[in-house]
């Protein structure tokens, strides 16, 4: 049989060719380790944009931080994530943006859900930090390929091998360096790339706000001009050497071990060599496990699934929108599609690529894009949307709370709104929603990963539903899945209280701290009481 010669071979052809284009990816890093600089130096090496500050200007947040709410602005923190697409040398890279601040770390673990690699960004100073290791736990449970990227080379920091001995030590991941740094930390000199021997010397540029110069320089002219310093590196990376810390793709891709670059997202040194592991080691859009485990191959009719929701962007046109990462097969806009959870079709005439706050229509999309679909009221995170055969993908685990709130309306007479506006921050998943017979459809429990949760809750309910909403909180910081069985002795001990999650009918038991629930595991061994979230993130 002849390739190529009908259509539908033609199209499979056209999508798997794509979909080997793209590599869709994500930052994890604590605050302040330099996400945004990164980003924004990531994407001044591409089409994408053309001088540093167009994305992410530091006076004026907008961009790849979206800028939805008027209280983000004011905290000065994101909120929402969006993604960027950057075109580079053939290639296109979906880099989705991950909020940064702790609180919202439910979301970003959604966003950990729609990529195929994570770049884990750390401070040369700081090493591992608590919310870059909260998330590396994700990506571990998911078994995502990890590339290591140790910024802010450019200023006194600690000893590389050190922070390589942290990462093996503490989070169990082997790191086998790219690159290695010349001059200490503050002194930062240059880089040399393990593989070619290149050494690539270090100019600086004002502020960062062109590309670095980076001048290769060869070896024996290195050794003259960088004296001990290029001494210094050369025994450690004998020492690399005698250790065996080469690039090893198989236990890279299943995420035990990673490769490690150095760099300072500042002054854009290094960056252009990160964008070149992402082109070259992270693996491109892959088949995806149904929830029957079913493979679906990336050049199948177009399937994808909702890792987002996001309302009001745009203040004058209340929307909601749906971010839905491309599983398989080739999207063009009009097309209708199935919604899994309900077996009804969903128009997509409407549709968006997104980059930063800005929106522009988008035509086609192909395995590893995002695309928005907007006026989504009937989607919610998780949801598969499918043309063809039927699909649909397993839900994306939530974190588990550790925060919970009573809410009610506060004024009685707006019963109706505030209802409704719970449904749909539920099914957004702002916020879990719990009930029980004994406390009432009037005072759900509201449950999140962090507190800032709720005032998003709280501007939202007012604002958006006109419901304002008054928020009581419970003494509770532990959640487990529990069952029908164990749930009524659960109930009757003291400290302990056993809601249902709304979204899935779960039965959860709260309980007022960890200790607590050490005693009642004791106490009670015979009860279920399941952690939330496989990987130990709990
Ligand atoms: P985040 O998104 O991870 O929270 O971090 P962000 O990029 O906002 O960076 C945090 C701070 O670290 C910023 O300084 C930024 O300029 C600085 N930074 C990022 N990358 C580098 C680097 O490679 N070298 C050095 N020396 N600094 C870096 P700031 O003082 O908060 O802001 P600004 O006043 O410098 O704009």
């Amino acid at each position: 049989m002849s390739v190529d010669t009908t259509g539908a071979t033609r199209h499979e052809a056209e999508v798997s060719e794509e979909a080997r284009r793209r590599r869709t990816f994500a930052v994890i890093s604590h605050p302040d380790a330099g996400k945004s600089t990164l980003t924004e130096a990531l994407a001044l090496h591409s089409s994408a944009i053309t001088s540093a500050g167009a994305v992410h200007g530091k006076g004026d947040r907008r961009g790849v931080t979206s800028d939805w709410m008027d209280m983000e602005q004011d905290r000065g923190i994101s909120i929402t994530s969006a993604a960027l697409r950057i075109d580079y040398e053939g290639r296109v890279l979906n880099l989705l943006d991950t909020p940064g601040h702790a609180d919202f770390s439910e979301d970003t673990y959604r966003v950990l859900s729609a990529v195929d690699c994570a770049i884990m960004l750390l401070d040369s100073a700081k090493g591992l930090e608590p919310q870059t290791l909260k998330l590396f736990d994700v990506c571990r449970a998911r078994r995502m390929p990890v590339i290591t990227f140790v910024n802010k080379w450019d200023r006194p920091g600690r000893e590389p091998l050190e922070l390589l001995d942290e990462i093996e030590q503490r989070i169990g991941l082997r790191p086998t360096p790219l690159n290695w740094p010349v001059g200490i930390a503050g002194d930062f000199r240059g880089l040399v790339d393990r593989d070619s021997g290149v050494y690539t010397k270090l100019t600086r540029t004002p502020g960062g706000a062109t590309k670095a110069i980076e001048e290769a320089v060869d070896t024996d002219r290195a050794a003259e001009v960088e004296g001990e310093a290029w001494e210094r590196a050369r025994e450690e990376l004998e020492l690399l050497e005698a250790l065996g810390a080469d690039f090893d793709r198989e236990s890279f891709l299943t995420g035990k071990s990673s490769p490690v670059l150095f760099g300072a997202a500042l002054t854009n040194f290094g960056v252009g060599r990160l964008l070149e592991a992402v082109v070259g080691l992270a693996p491109a859009p892959a088949a995806k496990g149904d929830v029957n485990e079913r493979p679906r191959p990336v050049e199948a009719p177009f399937s994808g699934q909702v890792f987002k929701m996001q309302a009001n962007m745009d203040k004058n046109h209340r929307d909601r929108m749906a971010f839905v990462r491309v599983s398989s097969g080739r999207f063009d806009r009009g097309m209708v599609l199935t919604h899994a959870a309900t077996g009804r079709p969903f128009a997509t005439k409407y549709t968006q690529a997104v980059f930063g706050a800005d929106r522009s229509t988008i035509d086609t999309a192909f395995p590893g894009d995002v695309i928005a679909l907007v006026n989504a009221q009937a989607l919610k995170v998780g949801d598969t949307l499918y043309d063809g055969a039927k699909v649909e993908f397993p839900a994306i685990p939530s974190f588990a709370p550790e925060h919970f709130v009573v809410a009610r309306a506060k004024d009685a007479g707006k019963y109706k709104q505030f209802q409704k506006g719970i449904a749909q921050l539920d099914a957004e998943g702002v916020v879990q929603v719990l009930t029980s017979d004994v406390r009432g459809e009037q005072a759900p429990v509201l449950a999140a990963v962090g507190p800032l949760q709720f005032d998003v809750v709280k501007h939202r309910m007012e604002q958006e539903f006109r419901s304002p909403v008054e928020v009581s909180p419970l003494e509770y910081s532990v959640a487990r899945r529990t069952d029908e069985e164990s749930a009524p002795t659960l109930h009757a001990l003291s400290g302990a209280e056993v809601l249902r999650r709304r979204n899935d009918g779960e039965l959860l038991v709260l309980v007022h701290n960890k200790w607590r629930l050490r005693v009642i595991e004791r106490d009670h061994p015979s009860l279920f009481m399941e952690p939330l979230l496989a990987g130990g993130v709990v």
